[in-house]
C-alpha cells in the first residue's frame, strides 16, 4: 500500500473536516442571505464549493492510492450568529483549526517516511495560507466597516479574487 497505515485514519478525519467546513460555510452563507447581504452570502456559498473540492481531493487521492475512504457524517453545525464579525470569526477559527490538522498530517507523513502523502499534502499547506489570509482580511474589513455592512458588500463585489477557487489565478 502506498499510503502508510498510520495516515489512513487522519486522512479520513480530514475528509470529515473538509465536508464539515463546506456545510458550515453554507450555514454562514444562509445567515448572510437571510440578512439580505447577497455578496457576503455568495462569498460563503463559493467557499463552501471550495471546501467540497478539498474533500474530493482527499477522496480521489486515497482511491488512487488503493485505499477506500470512509464518507463520514457531518457533525452539528452553527446556524446562529450574533453579527457578521461573529460569523466570519467563526470561519477564521475553523480555517486555523484546519491549518493545524494539515500540519499534523504532514508531520505524521514525514515521521512515517510517507513521501507520497507528504507530497499530496503540500498543495493544502499552500492553500491554507490563502484561506487564513482571505478570512482574516474579510474580518478586518467587517470591523472597519462598523455597522455599515453595505461597505463590506461593496468590498466583496470589488474583490472577486477572495472568492475564486484555489486553482484560479488572483485578479488584480
Ligand atoms: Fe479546506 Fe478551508 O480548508
Amino acid at each position: 500500500m502506498i499510503i502508510k497505515e498510520k495516515l489512513i485514519a487522519p486522512l479520513n478525519a480530514q475528509i470529515q473536516s473538509e465536508f464539515t467546513a463546506s456545510a458550515q460555510y453554507i450555514a454562514i452563507a444562509v445567515y448572510f442571505d437571510d440578512q439580505s447581504l447577497p455578496e457576503l452570502a455568495g462569498f460563503f456559498y463559493r467557499q463552501a464549493d471550495e471546501e467540497r473540492m478539498h474533500a474530493m481531493k482527499f477522496i480521489h487521492f486515497m482511491l488512487d492510492a488503493g485505499v477506500k475512504p470512509i464518507i463520514p457524517p457531518v457533525p452539528e453545525l452553527r446556524n446562529d450568529f450574533s453579527s457578521a464579525a461573529d460569523a466570519v470569526q467563526y470561519a477564521l477559527d475553523q480555517e486555523l483549526k484546519v491549518t493545524d490538522q494539515i500540519n499534523n498530517l504532514v508531520s505524521t507523513a514525514v515521521a512515517e517516511g510517507d513521501h507520497t502523502t507528504n507530497n499530496f499534502l503540500q498543495w493544502f499547506v499552500t492553500e491554507q495560507v490563502e484561506e487564513v489570509s482571505t478570512m482574516s482580511t474579510l474580518l478586518q474589513t467587517i470591523k472597519h466597516a462598523g455597522n455599515n455592512l453595505l461597505l463590506v458588500e461593496d468590498y466583496v463585489r470589488r474583490h472577486p479574487q477572495h472568492a475564486e477557487t484555489a486553482d484560479s489565478e488572483p485578479t488584480a
